[in-house]
């Protein structure tokens, strides 16, 4: 274990783990938006800025994606920590002013108004879909394309995501809860992906329990047997 300070408090961490961890474990509060503890730091949204002071030297970074180093000193509350933290989910706001949970942490943080030009989209651009669908599930069915203003997190070709096995993890994710799904007796759609597909029908309830294309690929993937997805996992149990 690594021993360093955030605030003035002795915290450890463990190597190759990062401060924003360490941070969340020892409940000291670091607004996050692109961190999630099943993939990889991103560093996207940038809202866990801190300051770090390592050998006398001072800089703002984020701190997910900042390694805990032995002596470090963390400030989490520092006013010019918090000022740019301000600028950040004013911005935020500006590119979706529809989103209640950026309302609020926005709120939250002492940002009543909003000086930039607004625009009206509804995703904040943190790339946890695409991450966790990558990552986790190892689908690829969405990734990040153009740039700029333009830039999105879509399926190849802008179309229906071809490879998505329809499994939610993307929903589950999304901080800001716009990746929707919808089940219809044998069939569930992820709307955002414009993916539908066909449900797996148990052979002892008859309920609808998952995806085919999902259980296709796990068979496929573990080398399980043909009817290996034959009954749903509450009548399996
Ligand atoms: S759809 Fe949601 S999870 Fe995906 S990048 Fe946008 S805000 Fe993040
Ligand atoms: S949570 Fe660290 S940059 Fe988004």
């Amino acid at each position: 274990m690594i021993p360093f300070m955030i605030d003035g408090q002795s915290v450890e961490g463990k190597e190759g783990g990062s401060v924003l961890e360490v941070a969340l474990d020892a409940g000291i509060d670091i607004p996050h938006l692109c961190y999630h503890e099943s993939v990889k730091p991103y560093g996207a949204c940038r809202l866990c800025l801190v300051e770090v002071v390592r050998r006398g030297r001072s800089r703002m970074t984020t701190s997910c994606t900042y390694p805990v180093m032995e002596g470090i000193e963390v400030f989490t509350r520092a006013e010019k920590v918090l000022r740019a933290r301000r600028m950040i989910i004013e911005l935020i706001l500006a590119m979706c002013p529809g989103d209640k949970l950026i309302q609020d942490m926005a709120r939250e943080m002492g940002v009543n108004q909003v000086r930039f030009k607004q625009d009206d989209k509804d995703c904040i651009l943190c790339g946890l879909c695409g991450r966790v669908c990558e990552e986790v599930v190892g689908a690829n069915a969405i990734q990040f394309a153009f740039r700029g203003d333009r830039r999105e997190m879509i399926p190849p070709f802008q179309g229906e995501a071809m490879n998505c096995i329809a499994c939610g993890a993307c929903v589950v994710v999304c901080p800001v809860d716009v990746i929707k799904m919808k089940e219809q007796r044998d069939e569930r759609t992820i709307i955002r992906w414009k993916r539908t597909l066909k449900m797996k029908q148990c052979k002892i309830c008859g309920n609808y329990f998952a995806p085919l294309f999902q259980l296709e690929k796990f068979k496929e993937q573990a080398k399980l047997p043909k009817d290996f997805f034959d009954i749903c996992y509450t009548c399996r149990a």
